[in-house]
């Protein structure tokens, strides 16, 4: 009897980058470590084939090892690559291309180093593990529209991810919007909007606090809480800052 397939258990976060993966396209996982996302992708069915890079061979070979454990190591090419720069994204036909995990400044620089990433209709899926700001800052600088942010909850913290691509654009964007990203609120749960604001209002007093003590200008953290008391009063939070 043949045994049922199980598919890689991903934690709530490896689950949202993997909804933001456009069906039938052909993902490509740039510092893919343990290549669960590419493997829960292909294994569902979600993706035909895809892509597993990384810039050290200890995670590359885990994720091939794991490929094979859970048998679609055919449907996966694996790349010993810096970013995209040393892998053919146009000949394997990425579509999606996932930074994901990282700081938000090594994501801003492997983007910044390929060209293939302004190719129009690829999609970036981004999901940076710190230095949101300094992100989506780069982002709006360098001509990418930030399409869609998601949040979600895993092990009691907040991810943000984002789905962004090229237009050439280059936006002005306002303090809060860098820091708690634009419409923030709009397709966010209760529970996670109000979680993300409480927790982003006591970062923000704490700033305020040390600054003050120290002498220097908090008008920046000031405006940017009161966005962050408006967002929550205008969703009918009680306990925001
Ligand atoms: C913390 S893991 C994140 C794994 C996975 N993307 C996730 O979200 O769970 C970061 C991985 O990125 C790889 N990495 C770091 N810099 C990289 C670069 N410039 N290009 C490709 N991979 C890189 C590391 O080797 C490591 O395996």
């Amino acid at each position: 009897m043949k045994g049922k397939i199980r598919l890689p258990v991903l934690d709530e976060r490896m689950l949202l980058i993997a909804s933001l993966v456009r069906e039938g396209g052909v993902p490509a996982d740039i510092g893919t470590d343990h290549g669960y996302v590419p493997i829960y992708l292909v294994m569902s069915g979600i993706c035909p084939m895809a892509v597993a890079s990384d810039v050290n061979s200890g995670p590359l070979g885990a994720a091939r090892a794991n490929a094979a454990r859970f048998g679609v190591d055919d449907r996966i090419t694996f790349c010993l690559s810096d970013g995209l720069s040393d892998m053919e994204p146009a000949r394997l036909g990425v579509t999606d291309v996932l930074i994901c995990g990282m700081g938000g400044e090594l994501i801003a620089r492997i983007i910044d180093s390929s060209d293939y990433v302004r190719t129009p209709g690829v999609r970036l899926v981004l999901q940076p593990m710190s230095s949101l700001y300094e992100l989506r800052a780069y982002l709006a600088e360098a001509g990418f529209c930030i399409e869609q942010e998601k949040m979600c909850r895993s092990g009691g913290k907040i991810y943000t991810a984002m789905v962004c691509e090229y237009d050439g654009v280059r936006r002005e964007r306002t303090e809060a919007e860098l820091e708690l990203g634009r419409d923030v609120s709009e397709e966010e749960s209760d529970e996670n909007l109000n979680l993300f604001l409480s927790r982003t209002a006591e970062k923000l007093k704490k700033q305020i606090e040390g600054r003050r003590k120290g002498g220097i200008d908090t008008s920046r953290e000031e405006e940017i809480l009161e966005e962050v008391r408006a967002i929550g009063r205008a969703r009918g939070f009680s306990d925001v800052g």
